[in-house]
This record gives structure tokens, sequence and C-alpha cells, in this order.
């Protein structure tokens, strides 16, 4: 304990102990701070089991629209993971890599100009293995992509046939409020009968790549997506994949995936 200052002295200040600044909304963060090559280290330099379910997942739902019938659809904060996109190449054809990011991309413009990085190609073994409709060549289902800048809230509504996000809108904030509305924005970008696809980390509070700063995230569960997702969509399934042991601790519980339908007539 400090003692009291005596009578006639100003009181002592004792400096703070240097905190963090943690982000705590979507414009907190520097999303083009975001550190492309750790990130694709810890989680996408080998197919880890959750992201085996998300293919399968999305691939089920591809596998029922008919090849080149979506033409246009949007991956929301593809930040720099290539395998939704290459899910969607032969539903759809253009799928815009959404990203606010300046650092992903570039990432992903390198990967289009240049071909992919041979990690991603037992990803796409896979996607074509569930959806035979996919072109044999990577290179080849990706250059349905083209990159755009930007992010969820200035999506036009009823733009798109098709959208999917990855581990987007309970990944960068930490409020619920926030989340729900960007939420919003994903599915009012799709168009009456259009479809929605999604990956979310259930449970997971703000996360750390490597060692770097502090990011932040909302732990969300099924009532969560069901609170927001009802209310603007037909068809809702959400279905649970297991925490994956193989992943880094991000404290999260597992991943919730969700597919649902904008309701009205045929996209
Ligand atoms: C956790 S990362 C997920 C990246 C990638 N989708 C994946 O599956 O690994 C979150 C991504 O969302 C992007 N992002 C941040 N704020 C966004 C916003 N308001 N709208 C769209 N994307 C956003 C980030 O730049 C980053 O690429």
């Amino acid at each position: 304990m400090t003692a009291p200052p005596a009578p006639g002295e100003p009181p002592v200040r004792r400096p703070r102990a240097p905190r963090e600044h943690a982000p705590r909304f979507n414009a907190d963060a520097d999303w083009d701070a975001w550190p492309v090559d750790a990130y694709l280290r810890e989680n996408y330099r080998e197919l880890h089991p959750c992201d085996a379910a998300v293919i399968r997942h999305h691939a089920a739902v591809y596998r029922g629209i008919a090849p080149g019938s979506v033409a246009s659809a949007v991956e929301c904060g593809t930040g720099p993971n290539l395998y939704p996109l290459m899910a969607a190449a032969a539903a759809c054809r253009r799928i815009d890599a959404l990203e606010p990011g300046a650092g992903n991309r570039a990432y992903l413009r390198r990967q289009l100009a240049h071909g992919p990085d041979p990690a991603w190609q037992p990803f796409y073994d896979l996607c074509r293995s569930l959806d035979p409709a996919l072109p044999p060549a990577l290179a080849t289902a990706l250059s349905r992509v083209r990159v755009v800048p930007g992010a969820l809230g200035g999506l036009p509504e009823r733009r798109y046939g098709l959208a999917s996000m990855t581990f987007v809108a309970e990944s960068v904030t930490t409020s619920a409020a926030e989340f729900a509305e960007l939420c919003r924005a994903f599915a009012r970008a799709v168009r009456p009968g259009g479809r929605l696809l999604a990956a979310f980390m259930a449970g997971m509070p703000s996360y750390r790549i490597a060692d770097g700063p502090l990011w932040p995230a909302l732990p969300v569960g099924e009532d969560a997506l069901r609170a927001v997702f009802a209310p603007l969509t037909a068809s809702l399934r959400i279905t649970r994949v297991a925490k994956d042991p193989t992943l880094p601790e991000y404290g999260d519980t597992g991943m919730l995936l969700l597919s649902a339908t904008r309701p009205g007539p045929g996209a």
C-alpha cells in the first residue's frame, strides 16, 4: 500500500500499468494490418477437419444449384481464404471477393494472377470430389473471381443471387448490435429467392493470431444466429461442427454452419 501524501503535499501519481487497447467495434480495428502470413500459417497450410466440414456443408448446397445458374455471387470478408471461392465456382459465373483489408486483397490478387499456392490444392481436391461440376483445374475455378474492395456495410441490397460469409460477422466486432447489423447487410445483399451460406466460429471471444494484437470478436451461439436470420430468411438451417483440436486455441466451442434462402421468387 502506498502511504497517503503528507498534509500539503500533492497526491502521488502512480504510473499506470500499460494496458493494451483492445478494439471493440469493427471500425476500431486496422483491417489493412491483418497478419496474412501468420493467419495462413495457423489456419490454411493444411486442410483441417473443421474446414473439410464447411466444404462438405457448402458442397451439398452447391450441388443442388444448376451449374452456371447464379450470374453473380459474393464472398463477404474473404480474407486470404480461397476455399469458399473455389467451392462456389461451378454454380456461380462470377464471384466477388469482398474484402476491406489491403493486405488480404493483395494476397488474393497475387493468387489469381500467378496461380494459387500449392497448399490450396487439397482443399480443391475435396471440393471437386464433392461437386464434379467444378472444372478440373483450380486456376480455372478461380478465374470466376474478382477482388472487390469494400465491407458488408456498403453492400447494395438485392445485388447478388448468392452470398457466402466465412468467419466474419462474429470475428470483427465485440458488439452484439453491430454483429446483427453486419449479418443483416449480408442477408439483404441477396435477391429474393437467392441463397445464403455462412460459417461462424461458435463462442469465440476476442482473439490473437500468433502473438499479434487482439482482434475483436463476439461469442455467438445458435440462438444469436436464429434471432438475426430467421426474420430475413426462409429454409434456415444451422448445423453445429465440433471444436477442432487441430486448430490453434482461439477459445471457441466449435463452428456453426448456416444455409438459407431469401424469401421470394427464384433468383
Ligand atoms: C477472421 S477473418 C476471416 C477471413 C476469411 N473469411 C476466412 O475464412 O478465413 C475476418 C475477415 O473479415 C474482414 N472484415 C473486417 N471487417 C469487415 C466488414 N465490415 N465487412 C466485411 N469484411 C470485414 C477482415 O478484413 C478479415 O479478412
